[in-house]
């Protein structure tokens, strides 16, 4: 699953005085044998939540922060812990010290260090904390930044559609249903669509961050504790909304890795969509656009090919994001309240989720950004398939005709077309006018596709009018 691109150092570290042993367990106390390799190696998660670093080193900082506002620790002491926690994380950043990946998690090495560092004081840091509430701010912090990053590269996708939409108010094209020609838009109406359905996943997102910007820390290992914490300090200080209410339900949530994988997975139908039709446009058979030299690639025995790989490496990452969803919910569904050590598996499939759509994203975005447009054969597209057909019959309606036997007369028009290999818009007057006597001279005009396009004002249609005030909104919704 998650292919560890992320890793920071992805060598072993030995610290000065462990060389050679496992780093120390936190729990050791209780036990009298050295743990096996296989166990550690089996039960460490530090290989994917060293990724967490930053965000561990920040909440530990301000639990000792308040630690000491909050008397339970000596001010100077907690002073210290915060010195020594900004140090290793500086060290960390610039690379001057490596994660050991042998140590059990992120948590521990955080904190051994600290202890290597300070002695006695270092010890102090794990007052009135659990890692089950530590580990659960952990990646909520993560998963906050992450979904602003997802949410702003959906913003730069849908700008990059609403200045392609921009380009494109008069490009006609067919509309389709069952992939049959149905009626006319424009191709800046079909990519607003887009715009529509990656609205609602920023609204999704933003939804489920709600839900996310809750402070667990305090819950300890599921009981709360006795020390006089100051919850609303810690999350006023890492920019939390509000604290968790319930203690063993602040250790035991993941609904936010699940909404998060379920949003993201949403994210991914659409993408997956979106690149069935760039894949078809770019087909011989299609023809509508035609995507940069840099976005394709070729086939190492047809000479001739220009594959639209990315379009496809993202319909097909789409199953990677929905088995995460998948080992998400299976992860849960059955663990007795509180923690238990399944959520550890938490972390990879909401990462590997995190880092699929943010890298389908990288690539996609620049894809359209600078695909060709091929207009004329949309135009021409649009002009084969008796697209104005409904138009034709809305002309009838308009001269007093009831809709149903206008169809029906229109109906008839279109196979008299299709025997004489003939348009609505070639068909001579003398064969409208035998089918029905409602038809004038002025029918030509009312099925001209421009006018088809432009007459459909409705909010939400694909007149120019229409699409000008979709793409306003759109703007105004990123802002
Ligand atoms: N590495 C653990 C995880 O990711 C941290 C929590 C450990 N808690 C415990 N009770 N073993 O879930």
């Amino acid at each position: 699953m998650y292919s560890g691109g992320y890793l920071i150092r992805p060598y072993i570290y030995h610290s000065p005085n462990t060389k050679g042993k496992l780093m120390a367990q936190l729990w050791k106390g209780r036990f009298k044998k050295e743990l096996a390799k296989e166990t550690n190696d089996f039960n460490s998660s530090i290989k994917f939540d060293c990724r967490m670093y930053e965000e561990d080193i920040k909440g530990s900082i301000a639990h000792a922060t308040m630690l000491g506002a909050a008397g339970i620790i000596e001010k100077n002491e907690s002073e210290k812990i915060v010195q020594g926690l900004s140090e290793i994380y500086n060290d960390i950043k610039s690379g001057r010290l490596a994660v050991d990946m042998e140590a059990e998690d992120i948590h521990t090495f955080i904190e051994g260090e600290l202890t290597q560092r300070l002695g006695q004081t270092g010890k102090r840091l794990h007052t009135a904390r659990s890692r089950n509430d530590q580990v659960a701010l952990d990646i909520r912090m993560v998963l906050k930044k992450e979904t602003d990053e997802i949410s702003n590269k959906l913003k730069e996708l849908i700008s990059v559609l609403c200045r392609k939409a921009e380009e494109n108010k008069d490009t006609i094209m067919p509309g389709y249903t069952h992939l049959q020609r149905a009626q006319p838009i424009t191709f800046a109406h079909h990519l607003m669509a887009y715009c529509s359905m990656l609205c609602r996943d920023l609204d999704r997102l933003n939804d489920v961050k709600r839900r996310m910007n809750i402070l667990p820390l305090g819950s300890g290992a599921l009981a709360g504790t006795t020390y006089p914490l100051d919850r609303n300090m810690v999350a006023d200080l890492l920019g939390f909304d509000d604290i968790s209410s319930n203690s063993l339900d602040g250790v035991s949530d993941r609904d936010f890795c699940i909404e998060l994988a379920a949003a993201l997975s949403i994210v991914m139908v659409h993408l997956s969509r979106f690149s069935e039709e760039i894949i078809m446009w770019c087909s011989w058979e299609f023809k509508f656009i035609e995507l940069d030299d840099a976005f394709s690639t070729g086939s190492s025995i047809m000479p001739q090919k220009k594959n639209p790989d990315i379009a496809e490496l993202v319909r097909g990452k789409s199953g990677r994001v929905f088995g995460d969803l998948t080992a998400l919910l299976t992860i849960m569904k059955g663990i007795a309240l509180a923690y238990n050590k399944d959520m550890q598996e938490d972390k990879e499939a909401i990462f590997d989720a995190v880092d699929t759509v943010k890298m389908c994203l990288n690539a996609f975005t620049p894809m359209i950004d600078t695909m060709t447009v091929l207009k004329d054969n949309m135009r021409n597209a649009a002009a084969k398939g008796f697209i104005n057909a409904t138009d034709c019959a809305d002309y009838l309606v308009g001269k007093g005709m009831p809709f149903r036997d206008a169809y029906k007369a229109t109906g008839e028009l279109v196979a008299i077309c299709i025997d004489k290999g003939l348009t609505l818009e070639t068909l001579p007057i003398s064969e409208y006018q035998a089918v029905c006597n409602f038809f004038d001279e002025d029918v030509y005009t009312a099925i001209c596709l421009e006018k088809c396009v432009n007459d459909r004002l409705v909010t939400g249609g694909p007149s120019k009018k229409s699409v000008e005030e979709q793409i306003r909104k759109t703007k105004q919704i990123i802002g």
